[in-house]
């Protein structure tokens, strides 16, 4: 009973509202842009008591203008004609799916600013609430950011691996000339012991390592 209770509650307390990641989108001006907005609920959503709309404020100091709301009667959105978006702007979502976003289509530099999406899902009394900031831009951001980047990497990775290739050779070289160094010197000693074994093959001495001379 008690467990039940606080399910209840700890569930139906939080009315999820999710747009885009960082609150904000950009937009090419004379382009259609998606402005997002999903919702989380426990309740299921009912039409007859759904309320939703969407409002746009050009900046956090001006007033909001309605201008789209879900209408229980038709059970679907509806547009609010206002002169900023005449007819440029489109339902694109999925009530099934609890997706409210939409659509603006022509984007001109006037659509700028702060869209909300406001949400009341009965019988959860909390109104949900997200917001999104749209930037409309003139040039879409040069890709070269990430090809100079990648290029960057690239030719570092590059070089790094050159010189790691050098090292080793390098290395190797050395390694072979000491080798050959050292067989050389070998042979040389060798050929000293020898020559002192001969010499010394008379006295039957233990003969001296070079060392120890
Ligand atoms: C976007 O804006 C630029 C600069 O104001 C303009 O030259 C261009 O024609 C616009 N593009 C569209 C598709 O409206
Ligand atoms: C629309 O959103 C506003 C927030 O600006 C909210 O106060 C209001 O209750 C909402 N209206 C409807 C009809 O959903
Ligand atoms: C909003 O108003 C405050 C003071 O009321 C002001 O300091 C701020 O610059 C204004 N912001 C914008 C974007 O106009
Ligand atoms: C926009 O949403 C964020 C949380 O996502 C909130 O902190 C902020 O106050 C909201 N801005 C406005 C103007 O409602």
């Amino acid at each position: 009973m008690c467990v039940c209770v606080c399910v209840c509650v700890c569930c139906c307390s939080g009315m999820d509202v999710t747009m885009a990641n960082g609150n904000r989108v950009n937009a090419l001006n004379g382009t259609s842009v998606k402005i997002p907005c999903t919702f989380n609920s426990c309740y299921k959503m009912d039409p007859n008591r759904f309320v939703m709309n969407w409002t746009y404020q050009e900046t956090k100091n001006d007033t909001k203008e309605m201008f789209m709301k879900f209408d229980s009667k038709s059970k679907g959105m509806v547009l609010l004609r206002t002169d900023r978006f005449g007819d440029r702007v489109v339902f694109d979502g999925n009530l099934d799916k609890k997706d409210l976003s939409i659509k603006l289509l022509d984007v001109q530099v006037e659509d700028q600013g702060l869209y909300h999406c406001y949400i009341i899902n009965h019988p959860d009394r909390i109104q949900g609430h997200g917001n999104i900031t749209l930037y409309v831009v003139h040039e879409l951001p040069p890709p070269r950011d990430s090809t100079i980047a990648v290029a960057i990497g690239a030719s570092v990775g590059g070089v790094l691996a050159l010189l790691i290739l050098s090292m080793v050779v390098v290395k190797c070289l050395r390694h072979h000339k000491k080798q050959e160094l050292i067989s050389e010197e070998k042979m040389e000693e060798e050929e000293k012991l020898e020559a002192e074994v001969v010499a010394e093959e008379g006295t039957k001495n233990a003969y001296p390592l070079p060392e120890d001379v």
